[in-house]
């Protein structure tokens, strides 16, 4: 439980709020590479209750501006994109791709030039890797080091990412992703339907639908922490799956399935809307577009994949039938994301976690929280917040895996947990 005070602070994330100055202080993705086209259509991007917008230049590059036009404050995501940049098509004035204002036609002509260079824009630096735009909208004149993920390290081909909308406060996203203890409950059904694919063996499916309990062990890393739920089944073997938690909003799900894991992250849009990433990727090989054809994921808006996906109105299109006859949670054949957003959608736009009740299982939501506020203080007092610049990001792997008897997680798995870039 928390205090209502630290509540407001954790979930809080607009302009001059602590949460929002530490959360702008690391790269942030902001919308899908391939949403932008040279000269093609801007795109609205909305973070921390703040509006912008991105778009492709003629040249390939992106630019990442605020929405208003530095003239009377017009969408430009109406504007005009050619020539390397965006003009307003109210009165003609040009932001070029580096933010820099070039143009303002309506000003005499012999005062124009002059005039467009004193006009402020605000932009900001920009970076695409993993399939997707990222942004830096901190303080610093210079961001951060890039976070070289590995799904950061592969080609285009090799990343997946997807956006779901999720209509509640950013850390109800993230604290669906560092559960792990209810993918035996809430996802049971997927757990079993998906076992031969999805989770991996006969003897690890058992396992997760029986013990619904795990040991969880943690170790602080440079980057955040890592996890190990540990859960002993029948037979003396141990099933581990070890999540890696990267600050300020990364969780990677243990387990990769021929090669291909997951990142997810949730990206606070404004304090009641939230952008959930899942960001597929293959370590060796290009993703198998076949593999999601099969799990009904081929066709769907990569930008948007939950939409329409409901809420109380419809229960979110929960089946009551069928939790009858014995499907845990009603949502069918929706799989996990459904299942996770209509969960955390329940709880309200913003949850008061003055109410709840934790348990052991919640230690990792506990270490996060404890984690993002040191994080918004030290902020607060004019220090970089932890995590920002590690050495390295190659030790963020996640891992699932059977262990023989007694056999310790952190030695048997090592070599796992280290990319090999
Ligand atoms: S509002 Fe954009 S040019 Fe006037
Ligand atoms: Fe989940």
């Amino acid at each position: 439980m928390l205090t209502k005070g630290h509540n407001e602070l954790l979930t809080r994330v607009g302009p001059g709020t602590p949460m929002g100055d530490m959360l702008r202080e690391y790269w942030v993705p902001a919308c899908r590479s391939a949403k932008l086209e040279a000269d093609g259509a801007p795109e609205r991007v909305r973070l921390f209750s703040e509006d912008f917008i991105a778009f492709r230049a003629t040249d390939g590059r992106v630019g990442f501006i605020a929405e208003g036009c530095p003239h009377r404050c017009a969408s430009m995501a109406l504007a005009r994109n050619e020539g390397n940049g965006l003009r307003c098509i109210f009165h003609g004035w040009k932001v070029n791709v580096d933010g820099e204002c070039v143009d303002t036609p309506t000003e005499p002509e012999d005062r124009r030039a002059a005039f467009a260079k004193k006009v402020p824009v605000r932009r900001h630096p920009v970076h695409e890797a993993g399939g997707m735009v990222w942004v830096y909208l901190g303080k610093q004149k210079t961001p951060p080091r890039f976070p070289d993920f590995e799904f950061n390290n592969l080609p285009h081909s090799h990343v997946r990412p997807m956006r779901g909308l999720l209509k509640c406060n950013w850390l109800q996203g993230l604290e669906a992703l560092l559960d792990s203890a209810h993918v035996g409950y809430l996802h049971a059904e997927n757990v079993k339907s998906f076992a031969s694919t999805m989770i991996g063996s006969q003897e690890t499916t058992e396992i997760l639908l029986t013990n619904g309990a795990p040991n969880f062990e943690f170790i602080e890393q440079p980057y955040g922490f890592r996890e190990g739920a540990l859960r002993p089944g029948k037979t003396g073997n141990t099933y581990a799956r070890i999540r890696e938690v990267a600050l300020p909003y990364f969780s990677f799900i243990p387990g990769r399935f021929n090669g291909m894991g997951t990142a997810c992250c949730s990206i606070p849009i404004d304090d009641e809307h939230t952008a959930q990433w899942y960001i597929a990727f293959n370590i060796d090989n290009p993703i198998d577009k076949e593999r999601f054809r099969t799990l009904g994921m081929a066709d769907i808006n990569l930008d948007y994949f939950n939409e329409g996906m409901g809420d109380f109105a419809n229960m979110w299109q929960q089946d009551r039938k069928a939790m009858k006859e014995g499907y845990w949670s009603g949502f069918v054949g929706k799989g996990n994301p459904h299942e996770d957003f209509a969960v955390q959608e329940s709880m309200g736009p913003i949850v008061d976690r003055s109410k709840e009740h934790l348990g052991t299982s919640d230690r990792a939501i506990v270490t996060m929280r404890r984690l993002l506020l040191d994080a918004t203080r030290a902020v607060e007092h004019g220090e970089a917040p932890p995590a920002l610049d590690p050495q390295t990001y190659r030790g963020v792997r996640p891992h699932d895996g059977m262990l023989r008897g007694d056999t310790p997680w952190r030695e048997a798995m090592a070599a796992e947990l280290v990319a090999k870039w």
